[in-house]
């Protein structure tokens, strides 16, 4: 299976100049990279632009936030569903750590996935812990924010979500969780998906976030039980971007 890339651009570059310039060196690093699936979350300001630049079939786009109610309404300075579908979005990120810390609720969350599923966009989810003790009770905090978020799927749409595992401590750094770790949550996760919502819990595709690089990307693809990454920073440095897609396809 192609390795899933969901490079999360925040809000870098500074100008649409600048993230023209970041998605040039992409679209040229992902020619290469056959074995990946490329998906590009740029700042909502620059998406509409980068889409109706782009001729290829290689990159899909996501959006980086969505406001809950699907048709818009008075929500000033958010972005509806409607809206980013018709910018030419096929995933959303929703409930990442940054916005939670703003406020996103697991309710809001739960709102969202159930929106995008209606409206055909791919909800990647976003959840992890902000720190762990010994005790393992991140686990109860993650099976929570998995349950709400899946709370209002339908049976028959649970593989069209999307987990990516980002637990707060791990992000904006350069080291990632150990791999072996990673593979627990996985199966942790699929675990909690699947008695929630039935046996297709088992085959929901989870990811890591969390200072993924370079030279990390390889080792949690292989022994992390997860079928892409979320890179951060690293995506929106076209070197390091495009040495990160080189070693996956070498891999
Ligand atoms: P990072 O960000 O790769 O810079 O740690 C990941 C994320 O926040 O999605």
């Amino acid at each position: 299976m192609k390795a899933l890339i969901i490079g999360n651009w925040k809000i870098y570059p500074k100008s649409a100049k600048e993230a023209k310039k970041v998605f040039d060196a992409t679209k040229k690093a992902i020619e290469s990279a056959k074995s990946v699936t490329l998906v590009v979350a740029p700042p909502t300001m620059y998406l509409r632009e980068l889409i109706a630049g782009y001729r290829g079939k290689k990159v899909s786009f996501a959006c980086q936030h969505v406001q809950s109610d699907p048709e818009g309404g008075a929500y000033t300075g958010d972005v509806s569903i409607v809206q980013a579908k018709d910018a030419g979005a096929s995933y959303v990120i929703v409930g990442h750590s940054e916005r939670r810390a703003q406020g996103e609720t697991n309710a809001e969350v739960q709102k969202k996935v159930a929106a995008l599923i209606a409206a055909r966009l791919t909800p990647v989810v976003c959840v992890g812990e902000s720190s762990r003790t010994t005790e393992g009770d991140y686990f109860g905090f993650v099976r929570e924010q998995i349950r709400a978020a899946f709370a209002l799927v339908p049976r028959d749409k649970v593989n069209k979500v999307i987990v990516a595992y980002e637990p707060v401590w791990a992000i904006g750094g350069e080291t990632a969780m150990s791999p072996r770790d990673m593979h627990e949550m996985a199966i942790f996760i699929r675990k909690t998906i699947a008695e929630a919502c039935g046996i297709d819990g088992l085959s929901v595709k989870i990811i890591y976030g969390g200072s993924v690089n370079e030279n990390n990307a390889v080792a949690m693809l292989k022994e992390g039980d997860v079928v892409g990454l979320l890179p951060g920073h690293v995506s929106v440095d076209p070197v390091r971007f495009a040495a990160l897609l080189k070693a996956v396809q070498a891999a």
